[in-house]
């Protein structure tokens, strides 16, 4: 039996004063003890606890607060006490780790060791939870979190009512982690499991998107300003992106993702759950029902694709081996451990979809995510119509490019609007240029691990960032003709596309058809990999992304040309090109993620060799005068960029090479 250890230090010690607002001013939790089955995995140690941890350091956890573990481990309170304090120190998400305020939480801390299906396991936790609750003042208020796979949900939450604690006194809830079946009829089967014991108000089902600033940011963004919502439709929109590129492969996670793929691990869940803050109604009040049933009411919306329409709206892919983004090698999909040889699980997927009410009749929806791709990003893309350019007849300006809105929701944290501005000059000439406002420089909140907020919430009752069952029962509808498409029609062409790159041909097809483009964010982590541009500051990283320009080139066709003077560099977003030298030898090839033609922004020289497309390519031109241009308000980089001139290119540079305006 675990041991009740005598009364701790207080929590408000260490963080908000007692009673209910802490000393920042915000709203403290309630009683409440927290009940955690599966305590001895990898969820409790890499994010419960670093978010309970950073909970008590921001004061936002009530004083009359403990926790339970409950796992099969042969564990007692003491032992399960020692081995968190060893997995905080390094799973905590706070720059400085404050050994005080973990002592006194972990005081907090007990276990009992129980099988799922032992009875007695859960009349000893009845017991160990009465004791506590005394001891505690908890109130009877429990919060039962589920850090274990689906299938113990029914039996645990059978077991719990028998163990008598369901007719308690005090609020209980239940909070459950994904996947939240795999289908729609294992989800309806999963739901009818837990709602026989549990009422729907008690079931909290975890996104962990939701728990994510700025994706909750998106609802502050649209409903707290008056300047998009207008907009917000399909006259003035011309269609919206939806990306989630990972750049780790499965990481060992073969076993689960095998069964799994794209569509039910980040699509179906994650990605639907972000496409419908984006363009859900506005709810009448931020009560959590209020927004949901306006989530709920776009889900439905989407219109579902039949089995021959899959195969016009939706490709798959699965990566083959190749390089990781930071140059490690990756083992084709295939081969890595606990996969099937001949798997047919995609790794990556795109969808067009279609919202069909009011608002976002025949506007494209577009989603994509994959793994072992170039770079990690999260973006919401939101192209607005073109500007009439008639306006600018007989000016240089030939076109206008689209505006767009974009949430980064991850690694970058932002928010950024593209539009185009006049370039200083006599003339009426146009360049790209961004607003964008940065969490990192308008807020000094620490990292978190996403969960503190999803826990806060739900120990408030607030179920507003949780699933329902409605909304977990859409979603799957939205994605059940892919998946029954799918496994009826095992791909032919897996793998079809290399570890390291953007993805199958076929999701650049899905979108071109529509004469668009998938606008890739090129982002500090991307750019960094230009030797030239290392040790950037991010303003200077910034502006260099949004001057990028796109351009295609087919395959055979001539980039740049030896003996031809140089202008511009090239970054490859998708394809490969050859490098040859004058005899027409083949001296290297390159492809997503490369650059080549660099030295044409530090010096204006015939290019050394010819660079021709392999495949057809999608490549981004910087100028040697927007460069220079943008030099001009980072001097002191244009110096450093002197000195990699000449310790990685070998060439000596003077600034007013660099920086025409600074002669
Ligand atoms: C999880 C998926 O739900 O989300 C993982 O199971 C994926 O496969 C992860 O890597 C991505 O989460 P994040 O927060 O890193 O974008």
């Amino acid at each position: 039996m675990a041991v009740v250890h005598s009364a701790d230090q207080s929590l408000a010690q260490v963080a908000a004063p007692s009673g209910s607002i802490s000393p920042t001013g915000s709203l403290r939790s309630g009683p409440c003890l927290l009940v955690i089955f599966g305590a001895s995995g990898d969820l409790t140690k890499r994010l419960l606890m670093p978010a309970v941890y950073n909970l008590t350091c921001d004061g936002l956890l009530s004083d009359e607060f403990a926790i339970v573990g409950i796992a099969m481990d042969d564990l007692t309170t003491e032992s399960f006490r020692e081995r968190i304090a060893r997995d905080i120190r390094t799973f905590n998400t706070r720059g400085q780790f404050d050994p005080a305020i973990w002592e006194r939480l972990e005081s907090r801390l007990y276990y009992t060791q129980g099988k799922f299906d032992d009875k007695t396991a859960y009349t000893r936790l009845r017991e160990l939870v009465g004791r506590l609750e005394v001891q505690y003042k908890t109130g009877g208020n429990i919060l039962f979190y589920m850090a274990t796979p689906p299938s113990v949900f029914g039996l645990v939450s059978g077991n719990l009512e028998r163990a008598g604690f369901k007719n308690l006194p005090g609020s209980k809830r239940i909070i459950v982690e994904k996947p939240f079946g795999t289908d729609l009829a294992s989800a309806i089967e999963l739901n009818r499991q837990i709602l026989k014991f549990w009422d729907e108000s008690q079931i909290y089902r975890v996104d962990h998107y939701l728990g994510k600033e700025t994706v909750q940011n998106i609802l502050a963004f649209r409903f707290a300003n008056g300047m998009f919502e207008p907009l917000w439709n399909k006259e003035h929109i011309d269609h919206i992106q939806f990306s989630v590129a990972e750049s780790v492969s499965v990481e060992g996670r073969g076993g689960y993702y095998d069964r799994s793929g794209v569509l039910r691990d980040m699509i179906q869940n994650h990605m639907l759950q972000m496409l419908a803050y984006v363009c859900m109604e506005p709810p009448v009040s931020f009560e959590a029902d209020d927004i949901r049933n306006e989530k709920a009411k776009v889900l439905k919306a989407v219109r579902i694709w039949s089995r021959d329409e899959v195969r016009k709206n939706c490709v798959r892919g699965q990566y083959g081996a190749g390089r990781m983004a930071n140059g490690s090698p990756c083992p084709a999909y295939r081969q890595e451990p606990d996969v099937n040889p001949q798997s047919n699980t995609e790794t990556f997927a795109a969808l067009r979809l279609f919202i069909d009410n009011w608002r976002w009749e025949g506007v494209p929806i577009y989603l994509r995510s994959g793994k072992a791709l170039w770079k990690r990003g999260t973006e919401v893309v939101v192209q607005f119509k073109r500007a009439p350019a008639t306006v600018f007849r007989g000016t240089a300006v030939k076109k206008l490019a689209a505006n767009r809105l974009i949430f980064h929701i991850q690694p970058d944290q932002a928010i950024e609007t593209l539009f185009q501005a006049k370039t200083p000059g006599p003339l009426m000439q146009l360049q790209p240029v961004n607003m964008r406002f940065s969490y990192g420089e308008a807020f000094k909140a620490s990292r978190g691990t996403g969960y503190e907020v999803m826990l806060y919430t739900c120990m408030l009752g607030d179920a507003t960032l949780f699933s329902r069952t409605d909304l977990v029962e859409t979603a799957w509808r939205i994605a059940q003709p892919m998946l029954d498409a799918w496994a009826s029609e095992p791909a032919t062409d897996f793998p079809n596309y290399e570890a390291g790159t953007w993805g199958p041909l076929a999701a650049h097809n899905l979108i071109a058809r529509d004469g668009r483009r998938w606008f890739e964010v090129i982002n500090r982590e991307t750019l960094e990999r230009v030797p030239l541009f290392r040790g950037g500051d991010p303003l200077f990283l910034s502006q260099v992304g949004t001057t990028l320009r796109p351009l295609a080139a087919t395959a055979g066709e001539a980039i740049i040309k030896r003996g031809e003077p140089g202008s511009e560099m090239y970054l490859i977003c998708r394809g490969e090109v050859e490098v040859l030298d004058g005899g027409g030898k083949v001296l290297a090839t390159l492809r997503d993620g490369d650059c080549f033609g660099e030295v044409a922004l530090l010096l204006s020289e015939p290019r050394t060799a010819t660079v021709r497309a392999k495949t057809p390519c999608d490549l981004f031109v910087l100028d040697k005068s927007d460069f220079g241009r943008i030099l001009q308000d980072h001097l002191q980089f244009a110096q450093a960029i002197k000195q990699i001139a000449l310790d990685r290119y070998n060439k000596t540079v003077g600034m007013e090479q660099l920086v025409p305006s600074a002669e």
